[in-house]
Parts: structure tokens; C-alpha cells; sequence
């Protein structure tokens, strides 16, 4: 994500961090332990989550990096490892990770499910997928209208506005818990903890 869009993003995403978002991440990231991939880390939003005490690698994964990320120091007592590579395709032995972490990340790659189905090859048999999305509105009307303003929205926002990514998660093979809706009518989250069946 280059640098103009972290900040539109940043901007635009700031009521809902204030709102119900920051309490998440902090809630989940801090459950993440040993070796840990992060996909799609955007401006770095969840480093500061992670407890040090907990975490062997910390490795993260974008398409590109922007300066922002690349001079995050807050979060001085873990490594960060920064991998330029496509979630699509990880360049990861098989069952390698304790945790991957995907957050508002999903909606933005352009095949979710082949991700989803890197992640889960990745991932230790007991390992955990730590999650948190926005997706597809409930209320007819709503879910109607992101269906419809889908396409012109990936262009401007650069993700999709009609994900099922509950169900893809489940499709993947994953048993989802500590799942929570929250949001509004119109913006729609969900978080969780997925592991493999
Ligand atoms: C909306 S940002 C999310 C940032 C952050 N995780 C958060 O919670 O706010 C989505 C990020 O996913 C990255 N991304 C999109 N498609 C990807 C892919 N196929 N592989 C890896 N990263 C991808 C984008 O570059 C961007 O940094």
C-alpha cells in the first residue's frame, strides 16, 4: 500500500478504530505467539499489539511497503521481519507458523480463497489464524447496495466491499472462535480466531 493510500485509509478507518476496531486488535493481537506471520500490514496498525514475551518471529508480508511501515520503531523489542510477496503464494515451508494474522486484509486480495488456502498449508496443525474483516452487510438493502457499488469501490478503495469471509474461512477448513459481528448496519465486521479441522 504506497504512502498516500495508508494515510486516505488511516483517515477514513479512524472513527471505527476509535469506535470498535482498537480494542479488537488489541484483544486478538495479543493472543498471537511464536512464530508469526502477519499478512497485508498496511501501515503497521497491529505492531504495537504483539507481546514480546510471546513471540519468536515476527514476520510480515505485503505486496509493497511504504516508508511508513518500513520506519515503524515503536514496537523496539521484537524483530520484524519484512517479506515483499503475495498472500496468494507464500514463500513458506508447509507448517511452519503458530499464528497468522490477517486484518481488513481479506477484502483487499484478489483471490481470498487461494490465500486462504496458503495460510492454512502454512500453518502448524495446532496453529491459529487470528482475524478481523469488514464484509458483506446483513439487511438486504445495504447488502444490495455494496453488491452493486462493488466494482467502482475496488478501483477507488482498492478493496471489496462484499466479502463472505466467514464462510470462506470455513470453506478453508477452519473452525472459527471467539467470533464477534459488530459494526452497523452498513459497515459490517467480524473477528475471530480460526483454527484447522
Ligand atoms: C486495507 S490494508 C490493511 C492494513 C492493516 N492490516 C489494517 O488492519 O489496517 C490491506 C493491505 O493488504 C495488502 N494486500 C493486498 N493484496 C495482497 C496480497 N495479495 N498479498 C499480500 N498483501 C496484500 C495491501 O497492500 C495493504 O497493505
Amino acid at each position: 500500500m504506497n504512502e498516500l493510500i495508508t494515510i486516505i485509509f488511516n483517515l477514513f478507518m479512524m472513527p471505527f478504530e476509535k469506535i470498535s476496531l482498537n480494542k479488537r486488535r488489541k484483544e486478538l493481537i495479543t493472543k498471537a505467539n511464536g512464530k508469526v506471520l502477519e499478512i497485508g500490514s498496511g501501515g503497521g496498525i497491529n505492531f504495537n499489539y504483539y507481546n514480546p514475551k510471546n513471540i519468536e518471529s515476527l514476520n510480515v508480508l505485503d505486496l509493497k511497503f511504504n516508508k511508513f511501515i518500513l520506519n515503524h520503531k515503536l514496537n523496539k523489542e521484537i524483530n520484524i521481519n519484512y517479506i515483499t510477496a503475495n498472500a496468494e503464494k507464500l514463500p513458506f515451508e508447509d507448517k511452519y507458523f503458530d499464528t497468522v494474522v490477517v486484518t481488513l486484509t481479506f477484502c483487499a486480495i484478489d483471490n481470498p480463497n487461494k490465500a486462504l488456502e496458503e495460510i492454512y498449508r502454512v500453518l502448524k496443525d495446532d496453529g491459529k489464524l487470528i482475524f478481523i474483516e469488514h464484509v458483506l452487510p446483513h439487511d438486504k438493502a445495504y447488502k444490495n447496495l455494496a453488491n452493486s457499488l462493488n466494482s467502482t469501490w475496488k478501483k477507488v478503495g482498492k478493496c471489496n466491499i462484499n466479502c463472505d469471509t466467514y464462510r470462506n474461512i470455513e470453506n478453508a477448513n477452519f473452525k472459527i472462535s471467539n467470533y464477534e459481528k459488530f459494526g452497523n448496519k452498513v459497515f459490517v465486521f467480524i473477528k475471530g480466531i480460526a483454527y484447522k479441522i
